[in-house]
């Protein structure tokens, strides 16, 4: 029997055995052809970059798959963080965060965009961060892009961790400028003009 993790738009999450596997779900308004194409596309495209991320940080490693809709990953167990992370006493929720932000800083620095930077795809495990599904992740060197990385974290912090978020998001930059001083600081300027440009268009 299959046990569902999580059942989102674009795919179905189970885990089996110790390996979770998501399996990209076709969309019925698609032409059968082009529906076919983008999702092996899309799981070719998360694979590549899993693969890359895990040689520079914590991440779980793709197996070899034998569908071209699925992606195999070992199943990290540890604290979800969208779940935990407001009922660590300050000091952890802190640390966590600094650490966070070296490990977004790291990938980074390798040209490595997430997508989807929220505490629902990180998990702690052994005071260690975790990052998973990079469904919506680049390779992309450019400032912008790892801005509104940035800029959806802070996001996130906001939405869900809102006690505590501006110290945990000036935590996070602690950790993140640790790795690149002035590759961070480029970033966060460029994170200012994303959030003027928000600001404006509301
Ligand atoms: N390797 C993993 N280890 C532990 N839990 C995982 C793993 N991969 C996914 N999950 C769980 O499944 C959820 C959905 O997976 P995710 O890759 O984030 O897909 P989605 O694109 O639907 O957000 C995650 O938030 C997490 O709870
Ligand atoms: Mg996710």
């Amino acid at each position: 029997m299959k046990k569902i993790l999580s059942r989102g738009a674009e795919a179905l999450i189970y885990l089996d055995g110790e390996n979770v596997v998501k399996e990209r779900l076709s969309k019925g308004y698609r032409i059968p052809e082009i529906d076919r194409r983008i999702i092996k596309r899309r799981t070719k495209s998360e694979a590549k970059i899993l693969k890359k991320a895990s040689e520079i940080v914590n991440v779980p490693s793709p197996k070899d798959a034998k569908k071209e809709n699925e992606i195999i990953i070992p199943y990290i167990e540890g604290d979800k963080l969208s779940e935990t992370l407001n009922s660590y006493p300050e000091k952890k929720q802190f640390l966590v965060m600094k650490n966070v932000g070296k490990e977004i800083g790291k990938l980074h620095e390798n040209g490595i965009i997430h997508g989807d930077l929220t505490t629902s795809n990180m998990i702690l495990k052994d005071e260690e961060i975790y990052i998973i599904d990079f469904g919506l992740g680049s390779f992309n060197g450019k400032y912008e892009q790892k801005g509104v990385d940035v800029h959806l974290l802070k996001q996130a912090l906001e939405a869900k961790h809102f006690t505590n978020h501006e110290k945990l998001f000036s935590c996070f930059k602690e950790g993140y400028e640790s790795i690149n001083k002035s590759e961070a600081k480029k970033v966060l300027e460029r994170l200012n003009a994303i959030e003027k440009r928000g600001r404006y268009r509301n």
